[in-house]
């Protein structure tokens, strides 16, 4: 009786084993297909598999918090789910080095702390940001988007149209970064005041860096009339409601590629590794009823990855480093 009790418990664990990796088998092919992945070797498979089953595990636990309220955002097993924490690591595309940077080259932006600002902001409902865009996966280009896309919406808050640009002109010809192998928002801003910056239409974007093919007679020139840092949280909330959009770095890990929605309070790399646009800001109540305050950014890692390409980060606090390097440009009304 005993015996036959045991083999019943092998038989249903072999049971629950078998049918949970048909599940993972199941998932696993469902989602290559979603993200068009493929793998030349089986070894690559089975390496990629390892990764995204460790990733498909954190996800699961994670969630199951956040449906808890242990959780302040949700994750999601997206394009990035068979990356590993090297790979997160090595995919930095900042070239972020405050010694270069010296103060004198680019002035702070200290905005007086009587002025009043709206609780709110969201500059996707001026109509003036643009789709979310994509680097692709190969091109540490996440600079170039940053600083384009808040051209793309200063120039329409000044003009009111709306215009896609050309990230490629900036990973092409912009020497005083590195195309794909990263670059710094703030020179690239100063590139683009200096040689004016193309249609997206007529420079379209490669993942990769190719031969400049800048010609001036169909570049927009900009006017700007200033650059500047902004040096904390509240000059940053000062100028997205009274400017507009700007671009910040931020220090990804895991956690944030794999974001899906609510305000991200995850881990951080130890500086920041990547750029992004700060398009407003808000509060949002939580399951204990407390205000969270966050940031809204534009990424562009594509409409796939987090909240239709949007993110929330905890506001404040200076999550991930995301006050570090706030930098934007003013052009002429
Ligand atoms: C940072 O910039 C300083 C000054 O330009 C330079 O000496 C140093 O090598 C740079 N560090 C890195 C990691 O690029
Ligand atoms: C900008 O490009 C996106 C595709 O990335 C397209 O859907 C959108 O219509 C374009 N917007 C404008 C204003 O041309
Ligand atoms: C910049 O200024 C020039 C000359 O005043 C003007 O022709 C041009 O339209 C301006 N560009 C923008 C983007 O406002």
């Amino acid at each position: 009786m005993m015996h036959l009790g045991r083999l019943f418990i092998v038989f249903v664990t072999i049971e629950i084993c078998a049918s949970a990796s048909h599940f993972l088998d199941q998932e696993w092919n469902a989602w290559k297909i979603k993200y068009e992945k493929s793998y030349k070797q089986s070894q690559d498979e089975r390496f990629r598999r390892t990764a995204w089953e460790a990733n498909w595990e954190k996800v699961q636990k994670h969630n199951e918090l956040a449906g808890q309220g242990l959780k302040k955002y949700q994750l999601a097993m997206n394009q990035f789910a068979d990356m590993t924490a090297e790979d997160v690591q090595s995919k930095s595309c900042l070239v972020y080095n405050k010694s270069s940077l010296k103060s004198s080259e680019v002035p702070n932006q200290i905005y007086s702390e009587n002025v009043n600002i709206p609780k709110d902001v969201d500059w996707r409902k001026s109509k003036c940001v643009t789709p979310v865009k994509d680097q692709g996966g190969f091109c540490g280009s996440c600079w170039a988007f940053a600083t384009v896309g808040v051209i793309e919406s200063r120039l329409c808050m000044n003009s009111d149209e709306l215009i896609n640009l050309s990230e490629q002109q900036l990973v092409d010809c912009d020497s005083s970064n590195y195309g794909c192998c990263g670059g710094f928002p703030i020179k690239a801003l100063n590139y683009v005041a200096e040689n004016g910056i193309m249609k997206t239409k007529n420079y379209e974007y490669a993942q990769k860096r190719l031969k400049c093919e800048y010609d001036p007679d169909e570049a927009i020139q900009l006017n700007a009339t200033k650059f500047y840092i902004l040096p904390d949280e509240q000059n940053i909330a000062t100028a997205v409601a009274m400017e507009g959009p700007i671009t910040v770095g931020f220090g990804v890990t895991g956690d944030f590629m794999l974001y899906k929605k609510g305000v991200f309070d995850g881990d951080c790399a130890p500086y920041a590794n990547h750029a992004v646009i700060i398009v407003g800001y808000g509060t949002e109540e939580n399951e204990d009823g407390e205000e969270e305050e966050y940031w809204l950014i534009k990424n562009s890692w594509g409409e796939r990855w987090g909240d239709e390409g949007y993110g929330k980060i905890k506001r404040n606090v200076n999550k991930c480093h995301i006050a570090d390097m706030a930098a934007t440009i003013d052009l002429r009304g």
